[in-house]
């Protein structure tokens, strides 16, 4: 039986009816021919939200990732990025076997990092050293907590960036929570970059499918490596239909999983044993940490998974993630802090 309350990750959500009405009266073509209207409009969509002259839609956000660092990077290229960053973990290994790139992985407080650390990472332009090619940061960054760059601070990571001869990417798998947590509009955190991407499964609520923008001349180049890579499809506006519907109906509706994850945390702090820190929940994601209940991270979840429900995720010892979307139902939250009490004991 699926959980009762799912707070796994925002990527269970199940399109809604009706997403799936939606879905199924979208017009088709063949996308590797650029013949899909409903994939295009959705591609036209993205670059309007985003500022940018095109877009393209790829399957996924991990080919979102690996077709910019394809086109960016020659064999050798190093690449900085936050050290919990989705393409350093998560992706397994994908930039060093699709593309030949290395990381360079920056540390900083809340997954962010500064255009000081950039310029002390960068490369002396020497033949034995790897040339700096590349700075990608995470909006959200996931990991630590749905955490919102925020725009004074990525200019000037980019400027650094810019300034030695890099290009910049984000990896904007939760960029519209940044959106409508900050108030900053999509086209202004895009405006520094080179590339970047958002995903439509996520807080969106669509089954498949990220879109990655830039100029014409990087998506023209981004078409070679989605056909390399495997990501050109056929009828794909079935799927990309969801897409759309999910940036007409369901951006704005982000508040509400913001709302219900400070809520979320606000409970956590009320028991004894666990910590988090509920004034700095910014978006959908909630990080806490059990260690004070005696409890490990895998115990505590699998308790409130088995004896109430409640799915949360582990990721570390004592650290659990709770993740609020729209398939969270009416009470869930009051129901995930009720199974964390009662498997505290507290
Ligand atoms: C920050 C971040 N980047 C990239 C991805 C990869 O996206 P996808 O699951 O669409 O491949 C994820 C997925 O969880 C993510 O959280």
């Amino acid at each position: 039986m699926p959980p009762l309350v799912d707070l796994f990750s925002d990527t269970v959500t199940r399109p809604t009816a009706a997403m799936r009405r939606f879905m199924c009266e979208a017009e088709v073509g063949d996308e590797q021919q650029r013949e899909d209207p409903t994939v295009n409009r959705l591609q036209e969509m993205v670059a309007e939200l985003l500022g940018k002259e095109a877009a393209m839609f790829l399957p996924s956000g991990t080919m979102c990732n690996q077709v910019a660092f394809a086109v960016h990077c020659r064999p050798g290229d190093e690449i900085l990025l936050h050290e919990l960053a989705h393409p350093l973990l998560y992706e397994a290994g994908g930039a060093a076997a699709l593309v030949g790139a290395i990381f360079r992985p920056l540390s900083g407080p809340r997954g962010l990092f500064t255009a000081e650390q950039v310029r002390a990472a960068l490369r002396p332009a020497v033949h034995y050293m790897p040339r700096s090619r590349a700075v990608s940061i995470e909006q959200t960054a996931n990991i630590v907590g749905g955490v919102c760059w925020p725009l004074a601070q990525v200019e000037a990571v980019c400027a650094a960036a810019h300034g030695a001869g890099l290009v910049c990417h984000m990896d904007g798998a939760r960029l519209m929570n940044a959106v409508v947590s900050t108030g900053t509009p999509a086209r202004s955190f895009a405006a520094p970059f080179d590339s970047l991407w958002m995903d439509l499964t996520k807080g969106l609520g669509a089954p498949v499918g990220a879109v990655l923008a830039g100029s014409r001349d990087f998506i023209e180049e981004a078409w070679r490596f989605k056909q390399r890579f495997g990501g050109a499809m056929r009828q794909a506006g079935i799927v990309a239909a969801a897409g759309i519907y999910a940036l007409r109906h369901h951006v704005e509706r982000l508040a509400e999983d913001h709302e219900r994850a400070r809520a979320l945390a606000r409970g956590l702090a009320r028991l004894r044993g666990i910590a988090v820190d509920a004034e700095r929940v910014e978006t959908n994601i909630v990080i806490f940490d059990v260690r004070g209940t005696g409890l490990s991270g895998d115990e505590f979840a699998d308790r409130t998974l088995t004896s109430h429900g409640v799915r949360f995720s582990v990721i570390g010892p004592t650290t659990v993630r709770g993740v609020t979307h729209l398939d969270i139902p009416e009470g869930g939250i009051e129901r995930a802090l009720e199974a964390a009490r009662a498997t505290i004991g507290g």
